[in-house]
């Protein structure tokens, strides 16, 4: 085969076979195939797309290009499901939904990434608690994911090595934003790591990748139609990211908020929402609830009873964190040196945030990272960050900032004032799930 020929095809806007997909990642995990025409076949499909049997095959084939994990032990004991979410800020849901899923019998073998630009990394939130290896071996992944029901871990290099390629060449050539794309990169990860059932957490609003909802939708529907022609149960759910989720921004301040929640101490109702929305679909899909009203039942229950919180500490001491986190959480996690409210200018309730800014604000504050491989301060960020609806003025700071310097406050003061709107007259906060899309 030709790859030139493979590209004009595509260039011109028709479909490529299963083989010549073959062919193409074959090229892509050897390296036979030349960046400079990854590239040139990546914009082709940026601006001609792919259909969903395309889509499909270059999922499979990605899936196929390094190991592919099965969980034949966990065989008739419990479902083996993920959630892989599109990224946004204060997105703790995680931390949250993995030990509560575990804690109503599913497994949950979490393979993470890190922190790019505005959004925060599940990683990069678990580097503050000491001694946690969210790098281990595969055979401890296996055995934390079997006898503690999940395990949040980061991607090994021999999982889906061609979608790492492709991803980075994507990355340096304006090509991540295309939807077929984006679907084989999060799918072909998915079905590598055994999954039996996915549910997507596809966020929309001002912090989301796909800010509008007809993105959201379009995303949405693609990563079930394409998870359908590979025989991967999936159930996307768009949830809203007009502002940050939760109370947290910043990465020992979100692993705070996830243990006030699982310990029942502190739970923003929001964030509960998201987080009891995406546990239900993982209990319907892995046929361990009937209907959302009894799994949401089940989630709560398990949080209620302590038993999520237990499966929380218990994975993070066997992947090498403290035995005791959960009690002693205050004193394991780093702090920043200065913590100061962010008074709004005026009195008003809060009608729009650009979590995007916010997001930005916690990179500007060193809690983000610019470039890959860049070192982060895990102490500092924003607490207490008023959500909208929230009256703000006398007593009700916009929120606390968490930083090293008082030119780093008197910065981020400013800055989270200009991206947060007010109003004289009550407004109501946004819907928290716009929709859930199931495969047929
Ligand atoms: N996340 C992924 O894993 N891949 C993409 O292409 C985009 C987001």
């Amino acid at each position: 085969m030709i790859f030139k020929n493979l590209i004009r095809k595509k260039r011109d806007g028709l479909a490529l076979e299963r083989g010549e997909i073959e062919f193409f990642v074959r090229g892509l995990a050897d390296a036979s195939i030349p960046p400079e025409q990854v590239a040139a076949l990546a914009m082709a499909v940026f601006f001609r797309s792919m259909n969903f049997a395309e889509c499909g095959a270059l999922t499979a084939a990605m899936a196929d290009s390094g190991v592919r994990l099965h969980w034949d032990e966990l065989r008739g004991q419990g479902p083996v499901i993920d959630k892989h979410s599109t990224g946004g800020v204060g997105d703790k849901v995680s931390f949250l939904l993995a030990p509560i899923a575990a804690a109503c019998g599913c497994f949950v073998p979490m393979i993470s990434g890190r922190g790019l630009g505005h959004t925060g990394g599940t990683l990069d939130k678990l580097d503050a608690i000491p001694g946690y290896r969210s790098m281990p071996d595969v055979q401890a992944f296996r055995r934390v994911v079997a006898s503690v029901g999940c395990a949040i871990i980061g991607q090994t290099d021999d999982l889906a090595p061609a979608d790492r390629r492709l991803y980075a060449i994507r990355d340096v050539t304006a090509t991540v934003e295309s939807i077929p794309l984006i679907t084989a990169s999060i799918l072909s990860k998915k079905i590598a790591a055994g999954l039996d059932s996915l549910v997507m957490d596809v966020k929309t609003g001002s912090g989301a990748f796909m800010e509008s909802m007809d993105e959201a939708r379009a995303l949405a529907r693609s990563i079930i139609g394409v998870a359908a022609t590979t025989g991967l149960n999936t159930h996307a759910v768009i949830t809203d990211m007009s502002q940050a989720l939760g109370w947290n921004v910043g990465n020992a301040l979100e692993i705070a908020e996830s243990l006030a929640f699982l310990t029942g101490s502190a739970q923003e109702p929001r964030l509960a929402e998201v987080v009891f929305a995406l546990v239900s679909e993982m209990l319907i899909m892995g046929k361990l609830a009937s209907s959302h009203a009894e799994a949401r039942k089940r989630a709560e229950a398990a949080v209620r009873s302590g038993e999520a919180a237990e499966r929380f500490a218990r994975m993070v001491a066997a992947l090498g964190g403290p035995d005791d986190l959960l009690t002693r959480f205050p004193q394991y996690l780093p702090r920043a040196p200065l913590i100061e409210p962010i008074w709004p200018a005026a009195e008003g309730y809060v009608s729009s945030v650009d979590a995007r800014a916010v997001g930005n604000l916690l990179v500007a504050l060193g809690g983000g990272r610019r470039v890959a491989g860049e070192k982060l301060d895990l102490a500092v960020g924003f607490s207490d960050v008023a959500g909208i609806g929230a009256r703000v003025g006398k007593g009700r700071p916009l929120a606390m900032v968490h930083a090293r310097s008082p030119e780093q406050v008197e910065r981020a003061a400013e800055a989270l004032r200009a991206a947060m709107a007010l109003s004289d007259q009550p407004c109501a906060a946004p819907p928290v799930v716009h929709e859930i899309l199931v495969t047929t």
